[in-house]
C-alpha cells in the first residue's frame, strides 16, 4: 500500500516580485503590491483546500523601511485597507490571523487594524495565517537574547538552563510549529532575513513566478515538490525492505 502524500503542516512564503510584476507592465511598483493581495487570497484558499494548518507570509521586512517613503506609506495604507476588507471572508473561512514582528514602529492606524483583525478572527480553526510585519530573523534573535538576559538578571533563569527550547520560546514564533516548507517566488534564491532559526530543516522551493502571478496551481506544485523530498534531519535514509542502505553496503 502506498503511503499517504506528505502535506506540510506549516508553509512559509517570501512573497517577492510585486515591483517587477508592475514594472513589466510599465506601471508604478505599487500596482504590483495591490495585485499581490489577490495572490494572498488565492494562497489562503489553496492552503485550506490542501489541509495546511499554518501559513506565514513575509509581508514587510525590517529592511523594507529603507524603500522610498512613498512606497512605504502606500504599503501601510494597503495593509490597513486589506485587513479591513478581508476580515469578513477570512472569518467565514475559519482563518485566524496573527502577526510576528515589531508592531511598535507602525503608524497607530495600522496597529489598530491589526489588533482588530486578530481579535475578530481569534476563534478561526481551519488555518492560522501569520503575517510577518516589520520582521527580520536577526532582530527577532536579538530581542530573544535581550529577553533571556533580563530573565537571568532578574534571577529567574540560570544560564545553564538555556537550551534550544528556551530560545525558541523567546521568539515571536513560540506558539507555532517550525515551517516545513519555505517558498520564495520571483526566482531569487535567498532568505532575506526570514525565519532563519525556524527554517533550519525546512524544505526550500524557489518558483520563477512573480508573486502577483502565484496561483492555486503554483501552490499545488509546491506541495507536490515537497511530497517528493526526503527529509532526513541529519540522520540516514530509512531502510527499504530488500534495499540495503548505502552505509550498510559500505560496511558489509
Ligand atoms: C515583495 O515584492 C513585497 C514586499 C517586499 C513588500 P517586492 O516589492 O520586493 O518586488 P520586487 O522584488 O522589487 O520585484
Ligand atoms: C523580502 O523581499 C521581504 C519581503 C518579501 C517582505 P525583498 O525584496 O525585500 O528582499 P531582497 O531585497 O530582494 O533580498
Ligand atoms: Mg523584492
Amino acid at each position: 500500500m502506498s503511503e499517504p502524500k506528505a502535506i506540510p503542516r506549516h508553509v512559509a512564503i517570501i512573497m517577492d516580485g510585486n515591483g517587477r510584476w508592475a514594472e513589466l507592465r510599465h506601471k508604478e511598483r505599487f500596482y504590483g503590491h495591490i495585485q499581490g493581495v489577490e495572490a494572498v487570497r488565492t494562497t489562503v484558499k489553496a492552503a485550506i483546500r490542501n489541509g495546511v494548518r499554518y501559513v506565514t507570509l513575509y509581508a514587510f521586512s525590517t529592511e523594507n523601511w529603507g524603500r522610498p517613503a512613498e512606497e512605504v506609506n502606500a504599503l501601510m495604507e494597503l495593509f490597513c485597507r486589506s485587513v479591513e476588507n478581508e476580515t469578513p471572508e477570512l472569518k467565514r473561512q475559519g482563518v485566524q490571523v496573527t502577526m510576528i514582528g515589531d508592531r511598535e514602529r507602525f503608524p497607530s492606524e495600522v496597529r489598530e487594524s491589526l489588533q482588530r483583525i486578530e481579535r475578530e478572527t481569534a476563534t478561526g480553526e481551519a488555518l492560522t495565517l501569520i503575517l510577518a510585519l516589520n520582521y527580520s530573523s536577526r532582530s527577532e534573535l536579538t530581542r530573544a537574547a535581550r529577553i533571556l538576559a533580563s530573565r537571568v538578571a532578574a534571577g529567574e533563569l540560570d544560564p545553564q538552563q538555556i537550551d534550544e527550547k528556551t530560545v525558541s520560546e523567546a521568539l515571536y514564533t513560540a506558539p507555532y510549529p517550525d515551517p516545513d516548507l519555505v517558498i520564495r517566488t520571483s526566482g531569487e534564491m535567498r532568505l532575506s532575513n526570514f525565519l532563519l532559526w525556524q527554517s533550519s530543516y525546512a524544505e526550500l522551493y524557489f518558483p520563477e513566478v512573480l508573486w502577483p502571478d502565484f496561483t492555486e496551481e503554483e501552490f499545488d506544485r509546491a506541495l507536490e515538490a515537497y511530497a517528493h523530498r526526503e527529509r532526513r534531519f541529519g540522520q540516514i535514509r530509512k531502510k527499504q525492505p530488500g534495499h540495503p542502505t548505502p552505509q550498510a553496503e559500505k560496511t558489509s
